[in-house]
């Protein structure tokens, strides 16, 4: 056997990125020698933050950790992780109601191209109710979410949804 470089794919929409995907990402780095974090579009969510906002916060987020890579495509995931000689998709799971649509995806990028493995990662038990949308609405209507994204992440969100006064509540 060949004691290649093994690669995994994080794709995501990452609007934007949260501890719970960070979680994911380090339990990744466990079994991969390198992991690229995607920024990929999905077709059935309306994005707030633009593509290179998200790319740059996630940077920002893993500045000086050589095994994660950070990018973003506009294709297919299979494709990209074939040009990237990726041998697995990784997919962080957190209850049972993630489970059918991340199996109906798993099951289209196998059928698209069977050489990349779909590898579900449980995030910590503490991640479990997080998620970028849930995120996004606490924000808006002035919830703290310190707690629950990394310190880039959260200066753009008050940027996005600055605190509200206690007049205008
Ligand atoms: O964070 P998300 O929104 O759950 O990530 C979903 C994402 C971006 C990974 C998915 O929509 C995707 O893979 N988009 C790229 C287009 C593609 O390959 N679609 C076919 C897979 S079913």
């Amino acid at each position: 056997m060949t004691d290649k470089k093994k690669t995994a794919i994080y794709p995501g929409s990452f609007d934007p990125l949260t501890n719970g995907h960070i979680d994911i990402i380090e339990r990744a780095l466990d079994i991969f020698d390198e992991v690229i974090i995607a920024v990929l579009h999905n077709p059935s969510k309306k994005a707030l933050f633009a593509m290179d906002e998200r790319v740059k916060m996630i940077r920002q987020s893993f500045n000086g950790t050589n095994s994660v890579k950070v990018d973003s495509f506009g294709g297919l995931l299979v494709d990209y992780a074939k040009m990237k000689n990726a041998v697995a998709i990784i997919r962080g799971m957190r209850a049972l109601s993630d489970f059918e649509s991340e199996f109906q995806m798993a099951l289209m990028n196998r059928k698209l191209n069977k050489e990349v493995q779909s590898v579900f990662l449980m995030t910590g038990f503490r991640w479990i109710f997080t998620s970028s949308s849930i995120i996004k609405e606490a924000a808006q209507f002035g919830g703290d979410i310190r707690d629950m994204v990394p310190e880039a992440v959260h200066i753009k969100m008050m940027e996005k949804y600055p605190p509200i006064k206690e007049s205008e509540e």
